[in-house]
């Protein structure tokens, strides 16, 4: 079972500047609510409790300003400084010692998921004992991503990251599941052109050793990715649209927990106090 998830929070966010000139994108209103919050609610869906966020240096206190306190979530989530943004899988090198010896979950900081059954298929993901899992949903431009073929079994049997040629039209998300071998394997990645290490290299040596595994989304789900102001937008418009429309928010962390059973009213109590008169706060009230 995996207990245990990172968040990649960093990043230069270069192609949203100027807004990211002194605020992460991370942090940023993805229509009501901080972006990390989507990410965080993935883990937390999955029943994760313990969860490590990767910063940028120099950004922790502003992380910690807009995120609810441990207790008040029941969550444990601590912090690591990323110096550069040196790859994704420096996840897994800074992330060693939280990791331990169990098996981890990773996340990108800007990427939104939402659909039925989304959370027994994350279920279904932390059962993992050994391997990978990677997340895949179909686009119309895979050219634009890393890109997976898939076998009748749902094993990987080939990824390329912006393939010229087509290979399939499935993109492989922004959410991974790991066993411990990640730490090792990551160990050994070599920087790319871009002077990045690769997640595509990591997966890679997982597909090698056969042991590559994919999970899909569905048609009827929604992956977003949250990377140029135009999805920033659309995705905004997207939870908007969705949340007016039901009476139901998408990603309030307070909801997740109370269903979980990690926090009870008093913490419900707390939270509202600490969001102040809002909406959000309102939310809150409603389901207590
Ligand atoms: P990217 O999309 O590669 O980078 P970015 O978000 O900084 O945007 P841009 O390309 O416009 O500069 O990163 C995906 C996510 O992973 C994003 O949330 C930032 C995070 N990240 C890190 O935290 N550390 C890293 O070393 C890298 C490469 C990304």
């Amino acid at each position: 079972m995996i207990k245990k998830g990172i968040i990649l929070a960093g990043g230069m966010g270069t192609r949203m500047s100027p807004l990211t000139k002194a605020v992460n994108k991370q942090l940023l209103p993805l229509y009501d609510k901080p972006l990390i919050y989507y990410p965080l609610s993935v883990l937390m869906l999955a029943g994760i409790r313990d969860i490590l966020i990767i910063v940028n240096k120099g950004q922790l206190s502003q992380f910690q300003k807009i995120l609810p306190k441990n207790n008040n979530l029941g969550l444990n989530i601590q912090y690591k400084e990323q110096l550069k943004p040196r790859g994704l899988p420096e996840a897994f090198i800074l992330g060693e010692k939280f990791i331990g010896k169990d098996n981890v979950a990773l996340i990108l900081g800007d990427n939104f998921f939402y659909g039925q059954s989304f959370t027994l298929k994350l279920k279904g993901c932390v059962k993992l004992k050994k391997g990978a899992t990677v997340f895949i949903h179909p686009v119309k431009n895979p050219n634009l991503y890393g890109v997976a073929k898939i076998n009748s079994q749902n094993k990987v049997l080939k990824i390329i990251e912006k393939p010229k040629k087509y290979i399939s039209n499935l993109a492989v998300t922004g959410l991974y599941f790991f066993d411990n071998n990640v730490v090792k394997y990551s160990k050994t990645l070599k920087p790319s052109q871009r002077k990045e290490i690769e997640i595509t290299d990591l997966l890679n040596i997982y597909r090698k050793k056969n042991n590559l595994n994919s999970e899909m989304l569905g048609r009827g789900g929604v992956w977003l990715d949250t990377g140029s102001i135009e999805d920033f937008y659309s995705a905004s418009n997207f939870i908007s649209t969705i949340e007016n429309r039901q009476g139901f928010k998408i990603a309030c962390l307070e909801e997740i927990s109370l269903k979980n059973k990690w926090i009870k009213i008093k913490e419900m109590k707390n939270q509202m106090s600490f969001y102040g008169n809002c909406e959000y706060s309102k939310y809150l009230k409603n389901l207590i």
